[in-house]
């Protein structure tokens, strides 16, 4: 296989076969991106469309890339984080998608932008980031492309709130889709994937058992309340910390102990970051730790856990598995961290599975089609993604899961509508 003829900058492109059996397999789990494939390589709505991608380069995103190109769009991807990409899944993309494919599993941060750069210099009309870096970079450095560009979309918790950010600076220049704030995003992808994917990536970087571990999860939003959940499952005694007293309520009604993180801190055995917020373990903390305490991170950015300070602070450091540091501080003391502290269920595993990431990708499939034909009605700013699409997304996948509900009678419409009966 020639590099010449393949456009993108991948790892191996000797790995492009065993990608798209990894492709295919996700999407199996896929039923509703699917039938969104299937009618849009009928009607092809997203024709003259140039999609540049900036996500997790993984067999879930590889689907959705699929379906956009069946929509008639020209796509380009680059990865969203310099460690969650799938290397034979980026090559996948390259060689038998026609998804140019830029990302390379472990990339350091020049290779990182010049990624994005790569995929930007396609001349975009359309954004679909993970985080906003994209926006941003093109925001910033790319000013020459913004007018060519319609609208963009934007998938996560972090992402969405750099844009509100740079909404409210005036700098934004386009609408952007908030994918994040669809119902059958966060309530699922949120919760269940990182509930999952993180709890993986933990036990398949270091294989611990979570029975009976003083497990401490750092934020209770919804990737949180997913991640407390199955670590309860698994037998751990969960701690949460948060800073927002009606969802610290929640969590002690949810059965957990909840105490300051400076308490935490000398009572975990794992702990588990998931904020979106700078340096929620702090230098402090980590000196009140208990040897060999656990840390990692499944927020979208690698800085919730204060590592220049740990490095400071650490004598020594060496790598004991793939994906686990082991530091040494004065006196002795080991902490562990994961990952590098970046996301731990990409780093460490493979993602949230596919059957949330089908619900996740219908919104940004069907969001995009929006964009395609209501650009021209939106302001430059951040955007829900419209009801109907959100609606339509629940039915579908219910549809999948072979489960039926019921409908309201005629009589009980009337009533909802209605002021006039009481007591
Ligand atoms: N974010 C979390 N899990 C993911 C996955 N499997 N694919 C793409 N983005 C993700």
């Amino acid at each position: 296989m020639s590099r010449v003829a393949v456009k993108g900058d991948v790892k191996d492109l000797a790995l492009a076969d065993a990608g798209r059996l990894r492709i295919e397999w996700a999407d199996r789990e896929m039923p509703v991106l699917r039938s969104i494939r299937e009618r849009f390589a009928a009607e092809r709505p997203l024709a003259g469309l140039r999609v540049a991608a900036c996500l997790h380069v993984t067999s879930e995103t590889a689907n959705l890339m699929r379906t956009l190109v069946a929509g008639g769009a020209e796509v380009y991807l680059c990865a969203s984080n310099p460690l969650s990409t799938q290397d034979d899944v980026a090559a996948a993309l390259s060689v038998h998608y026609d998804c140019p494919t830029y990302a390379i599993k472990g990339e350091d941060h020049e290779t990182y932008y010049g990624h994005i750069r790569a995929v930007l210099d396609s001349k975009p009309t359309v954004t679909m980031d993970d985080g906003a870096d994209l926006v941003t970079e093109l925001h910033r450095a790319r000013t020459d492309l913004l007018a060519g560009v319609i609208g963009g979309t934007e998938e996560t918790t972090t992402g969405v709130i750099r844009m509100k950010a740079m909404a409210a600076d005036g700098a934004l220049k386009y609408p952007v889709v908030a994918i994040n704030e669809a119902d059958t995003k966060h309530l699922f992808d949120n919760r269940y994937g990182t509930g999952q994917s993180t709890l993986d990536g933990i036990i398949r970087a270091t294989n611990v058992l979570l029975a009976g571990k003083k497990v401490v999860v750092i934020g209770y939003g919804w990737c949180g309340r997913g991640v407390a959940s199955r670590a309860k499952g698994h037998g751990a005694d969960v701690i949460v910390t948060e800073i927002d007293a009606t969802k610290a309520i929640e969590a002690v009604l949810d059965g957990y102990r909840v105490m300051p993180m400076s308490e935490a801190a000398s009572v975990g055995d794992v702990f588990i970051t998931v904020t979106g917020n700078l340096h929620v373990i702090a230098q402090e903390h980590m000196l009140a730790m208990k040897d060999g305490a656990i840390v990692c991170n499944s927020g979208h950015f690698n800085d919730e856990i204060d590592i220049p300070s740990l490095e400071a602070m650490a004598t020594s450091h060496r790598t004991v598995r793939p994906f686990v540091e082991e530091y040494v501080l004065a006196g002795g003391r080991r902490l562990v961290l994961l990952g590098e502290g970046r996301l731990i269920n990409l780093a460490a595993a493979e993602g949230h599975p596919a059957s949330v990431m089908d619900m996740s990708f219908a919104n940004q499939s069907l969001s995009l089609e929006y964009l395609a034909r209501e650009h021209a009605n939106l302001d430059a700013g951040v955007h829900v993604v419209p009801k109907s699409i959100d609606q339509e997304v629940a039915r579908l996948k219910l549809a999948t899961m072979g489960i039926t509900i019921d409908t309201l009678t005629p009589e009980q419409e009337t009533y909802l509508a209605s002021w006039q009966s009481g007591t």
